[in-house]
């Protein structure tokens, strides 16, 4: 089972709620008090990020289906304060396979945060489906779309890639092709598939840029991603460990100068099924 910590979930939240793209909130806030949805599944919900940010977003009333199968985050979720503008808040332990495809049918809204680079084609092949059957709206938000730009440094702005920034970056990007417990996970591919599902099933979609706009304040959320990368990308290529090692190394030291800002690219999908007659 991939496990997410509660410490980078924290560290991610608030560069997470100040990057999704505003105007396919503000479609989702009126299409779901036009048509008077009041229940939302939010799939692999973590600490409960994505509940947070919606939240405000839609009108009071909402009644909150969190699903997630981590039991640290379960019982944190369940312990945690309720939103203002939610009327219920319930957490299920259980997999997105099961549990999470099932609840789709009793639901007006189907969203997710940082989740669909995880998900595999065939899982969501069967998420589209439960939604068309439902004909419920669907929101995705921070779908990760395999870009990691690096600039500044020593002379300001001036764009200073490093030689092994791409090497890395297309590690990292194969790295997230792997089975992170649904099958072969879509990975960057995920936002762009996921719009076209929704559209051949008939359903209105939009998509908006969400990048991680990171900068020296962001240091210790980028020392993870460091890190992360890394790892990743040592996995998938051992032949290279001394040139990640060192690549790591130096961007390691671009962090401690403080100096840098770094692109993380994400996209937010919105899918509207047809209004009834
Ligand atoms: C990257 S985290 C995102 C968490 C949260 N949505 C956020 O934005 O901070 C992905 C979450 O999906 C959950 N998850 C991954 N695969 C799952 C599965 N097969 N069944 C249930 N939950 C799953 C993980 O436990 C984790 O909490």
């Amino acid at each position: 089972m991939e496990t997410f910590d509660a410490d980078w979930l924290a560290l991610r939240e608030p560069v997470d709620h100040r990057s999704r793209a505003e105007p396919l909130l503000t479609l989702l806030g009126d299409a779901w008090r036009a048509r008077g949805w009041s229940r939302v599944l939010d799939l692999g919900s973590g600490a409960g990020s994505n509940l947070r940010f919606l939240t405000p977003h839609l009108h009071a009333g909402q009644q909150w289906l969190l699903v997630d199968h981590d039991l640290d985050h379960v019982r944190a979720l369940r312990s945690a304060t309720v939103p203002a503008s939610a009327q219920s808040v319930t957490v299920m332990r259980g997999d997105l396979a099961h549990e999470g495809l099932a609840a789709v049918a009793r639901v007006d809204l189907v969203t997710a945060s940082a989740l669909l680079d995880l998900v595999s084609e065939g899982w969501l092949n069967r998420l589209v489906d439960a939604c068309a059957d439902a004909r419920c709206g669907a929101y995705f938000a921070l779908s990760y779309d395999g870009e990691i730009r690096w600039s500044g440094g020593e002379s300001g702005d001036r764009e200073q890639p490093d030689l092994d920034d791409a090497m890395v970056r297309e590690a990292v990007n194969g790295h997230q092709k792997g089975d992170k417990d649904l099958g072969a996970a879509l990975g960057p591919g995920a936002g762009t598939v996921a719009e076209r599902l929704f559209r051949t099933a008939g359903y209105q979609t939009w998509q908006g840029p969400s990048p991680w706009q990171l900068s020296g304040a962001d240091a210790l959320l980028v020392g993870r991603l460091i890190d992360g990368w890394e790892a990743a990308a040592v996995e998938v290529a051992p032949s290279e460990v001394p040139r990640i090692r060192a690549w790591a190394a130096r961007r390691r030291e671009t962090v401690a100068r403080g100096r840098f800002t770094l692109k993380v690219g994400h996209g937010d999908l919105l899918a509207l099924p047809p209004e009834r007659q």
